[in-house]
């Protein structure tokens, strides 16, 4: 349950991510996918991550503090042409420093959109997540513009493309900011992983 969101800061490097060490959950993926309206929908904040048709809205790393207990993260998007060169030859600085060597990031949640057949640029950052040894979930996003039966051939036929590469697939929800479905789902798996946390750090 999300009962407290509040901004906490926005960083544009790693140095100045909060200090505390509280987990992150962040959420990543190509520019206009829906991570700042899926971020709102979870906390239920119509205003606190900064949406917009314009996609690289998000140019920074945006903290926002759930419960006073773990951080949301919104991410910039990837994939956008226009941003700068080095978003054109892959991924920002920005992203691969906090997703590769971030040791605050606990999970990390891919977004992509339903509508989409495989992107090559999603699949190759999944790709090197799993050389990072990343964990992480994938996130479909605008499910409320494709009829049900469309969503799951859609999500199946994406589960059949990444069980080319890897054994175990990674966990996958299907959401709607617009129509606010997904929520319970996406939440209640966060809150597993972050109370499996807290067993480990207790057996310790
Ligand atoms: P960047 O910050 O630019 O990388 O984009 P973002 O991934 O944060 O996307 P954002 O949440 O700003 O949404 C981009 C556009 O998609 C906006 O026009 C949203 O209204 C729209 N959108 C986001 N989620 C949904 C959804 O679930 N359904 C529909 N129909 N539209 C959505
Ligand atoms: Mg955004």
């Amino acid at each position: 349950m999300v009962t407290k969101a509040v901004f906490k800061c926005s960083s544009e490097r790693l140095g100045q991510l909060p200090k505390d060490n509280l987990h992150d959950i962040a959420f990543i993926g190509r520019s206009n996918v829906g991570k700042s309206s899926l971020i709102n929908m979870l906390t239920q904040q119509k205003g606190l991550a900064k949406v917009s048709s314009q996609p690289g809205k998000t140019r920074l790393i945006n903290h926002f503090l759930i419960n006073n207990s773990w951080y949301l993260v919104d991410l910039p998007g990837y994939g956008y042409a226009r941003t700068s060169k080095t978003m054109r030859s892959g991924f920002a600085k920005i992203i691969t420093d906090y997703t590769y060597r971030c040791e605050r990031l606990f999970f990390l949640f891919v977004l992509v959109d339903v509508r989409l057949e495989p992107q090559r640029i999603d699949l190759e950052f999944i790709e090197s997540l799993g050389e990072h040894g990343v964990p992480f979930g994938i996130i479909f996003t605008k499910c409320d513009k494709l009829s049900a039966s469309q969503v799951e051939r859609n999500m199946t036929a994406y589960r059949q493309r990444l069980s080319e590469q890897w054994e175990e697939l990674p966990p996958m929800f299907a959401s709607s900011s617009e129509k606010r479905s997904g929520r319970d789902e996406i939440l209640a798996f966060v809150d597993k992983i972050l109370k499996s946390s807290d067993a480990t750090a207790d057996e310790i």
